[in-house]
């Protein structure tokens, strides 16, 4: 593309995907890894989990403690690099990497530490962590935290915009639970943000977090782990107007007045048996003796058909975490992860206003028609936050970051390429597109929907609102005050 030498000086001069020898050079000798392009280590190392990504960082880095991050953050910022922390490296859009070329990443796989202090039962979680390591070592003290099903997704991406799973109804967010984070900010000032101190920057960081800072330690409210558990599963084949009348009736269901907080559960939909058909599944957690759990879900499954098939999976919490993360094992430690090529959308649906039974039967058509013999795989978790006293909904909306707490569902939408290597075929995105309008175009103009920030999407217009909603005016004046440089920037982030 650049040909001639003068040229090629001049670009190379100029970009931001440059790194100067003594970019590298400072960062060296400073008693932490630096990988720069070239270095043996580095293909591996700024691979993104999503494949459809290639990204080049100007340096991945490697610190032990907070003030390798800063020395990192403050050679960064000097050289003009912007800098992007990396946890578990899960982002949808490989904003780990920075979203785009050029980028100083913080690798915080260091970070490994889970203590509990005994008198409060706050963790004390490094975010470097994996969701299945935190899961072990807190239960290992018959403690547990709200958060994702899945064993390798990062504590430090995941805390940072929500962190949602069956016991969400219960305990909340994943951020929900944080009571400190110590964090380096932009100018590398290394400082603990509370409610009592920095309590702006502590509202910020918990939904936007790497917008105003890179976490080195999360001190989270732990819970009691539950005496028992009870993973719950039951499908369906259904036509599409079976499976649109099903949805109404789990909407229905999820409001009624005596839904414990127990209850946590998603619908899985693919594609059905045959065109016209949708693959209908409810799955979740129980979060209290085994033998209340038949009079809970009874009125759900007197307005369903009769299952096609149905599996209840009884056992201690931990148990229930392990069969949820689908591995058969929690412990990520030493064990590569996987890869996948694939879009995924969200839509996170507003309680007052439940999706119409003509946008269920809409959703539904399409599944069943333009979602049969497509050339990517899919599906799509119609997720429960909502429902009757919904701790997710309990806080107000104002109380952090995370803006959307009136919601009954986060729908989310996931395509991957077939055998989930690269290429990512463009009529994926025509299909999730079409799913994600189905659905809107059948609600009342006025519908006050939202996205999910942990759900990122490289293509989403109006995320700003979709994701923060009243809250993003907010954030960019702390944007403005935190990291007046720009330091911290990757395509979602808050701009100023
Ligand atoms: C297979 C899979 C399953 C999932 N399941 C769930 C689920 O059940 N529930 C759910 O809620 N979500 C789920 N997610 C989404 C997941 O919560 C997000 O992708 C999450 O942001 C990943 O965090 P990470 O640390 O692994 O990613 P990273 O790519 O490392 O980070 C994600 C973002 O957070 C920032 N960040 C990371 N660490 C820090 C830090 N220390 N300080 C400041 N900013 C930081 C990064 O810069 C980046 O912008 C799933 C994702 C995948 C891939
Ligand atoms: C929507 O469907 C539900 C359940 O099938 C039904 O009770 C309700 O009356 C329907 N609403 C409308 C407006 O048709
Ligand atoms: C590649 O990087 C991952 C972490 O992202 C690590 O677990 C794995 O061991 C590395 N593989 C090689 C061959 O270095
Ligand atoms: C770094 O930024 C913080 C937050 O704006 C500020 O309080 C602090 O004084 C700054 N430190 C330096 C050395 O500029």
């Amino acid at each position: 593309m650049v040909s001639s030498p003068a040229l090629w000086l001049i670009w190379a001069l100029t970009s931001t995907t440059f790194a100067s020898a003594d970019f590298v050079s400072d960062l060296s000798g400073k008693g932490f890894q630096v990988l720069v392009p070239g270095s043996s280590g580095y293909a591996n190392a700024s691979t993104a989990f999503n494949l459809r990504f290639t990204f080049q960082p100007a340096a991945i880095v490697y610190p032990n403690n907070a003030q390798d991050v800063s020395t990192a953050m403050k050679i960064g910022a000097h050289y003009n690099h912007q800098v992007v922390a990396r946890s578990g490296g899960h982002s949808y859009i490989a904003n780990g990497l920075g979203g785009k070329n050029g980028l100083l990443v913080v690798d915080m796989s260091n970070f490994k530490t889970v203590s509990v202090d005994s008198s409060t039962n706050v963790a004390t979680i490094g975010p470097g962590n994996r969701l299945g390591d935190v899961a072990l070592a807190l239960n290992n003290k018959g403690r547990a935290l709200p958060h994702g099903t899945c064993p390798y997704v990062g504590i430090g991406g995941h805390s940072g915009y929500g962190g949602y799973g069956f016991t969400s109804r219960k305990w909340g967010l994943t951020l929900d639970t944080i009571q400190s984070l110590d964090v380096v900010l932009a100018n590398g000032t290394i400082v603990t943000a509370s409610n009592s101190k920095y309590p702006d920057l502590f509202w910020g960081l918990r939904g936007s977090s790497s917008s105003f800072g890179i976490v080195t330690a999360i001190h989270a409210k732990t819970f009691a782990a539950p005496a028992s558990s009870t993973v719950f599963q039951y499908n369906w084949d259904l036509s599409a107007s079976s499976a649109a009348s099903a949805i109404n009736a789990f909407q229905t269901f999820v409001v009624s007045p005596s839904l414990p907080q127990e209850f946590g559960a998603e619908l899985v939909l693919g594609a059905g048996s045959s065109k016209g058909r949708v693959s209908f599944g409810l799955t979740g957690g129980w979060y209290a003796p085994a033998n209340q759990f038949a009079a809970v879900i009874a009125p759900l499954l007197a307005a369903l058909p009769k299952p096609a098939s149905q599996k209840l999976t009884v056992g201690t919490y931990i148990n229930s975490v392990q069969y949820l993360g689908g591995l058969g094992r929690l412990s990520t430690i030493g064990i590569p992860d996987s890869h996948d090529t694939f879009y995924a959308k969200s839509l996170m649906t507003p309680e007052g206003s439940p999706m119409s039974n003509a946008s269920n039967l809409a959703f539904m058509n399409y599944l069943a028609n333009q979602g049969f013999g497509t050339n990517t795989d899919w599906f799509v978790e119609i997720e429960l936050y909502g429902g009757t006293n919904s701790a997710i909904n309990n806080v107000a909306s104002t109380a952090t970051a995370f803006a959307n707490r009136n919601s009954m569902f986060t729908i989310q939408f996931y395509t991957s390429a077939k055998g989930g290597v690269p290429p990512f075929p463009s009529e994926g995105f025509t299909l999730l597109d079409g799913m994600v309008n189905s659905i809107i175009n059948n609600n009342p103009a006025n519908w006050g929907y939202g996205a999910y920030a942990n759900y990122i999407d490289d293509r989403l217009t109006n995320w700003q609102t979709l994701y923060y909603g009243g809250n993003y005016p907010r954030l960019q004046k702390l944007k403005d005050q935190y990291d007046p440089l720009d330091t911290l920037n990757f395509p979602t982030a808050i701009q100023e």
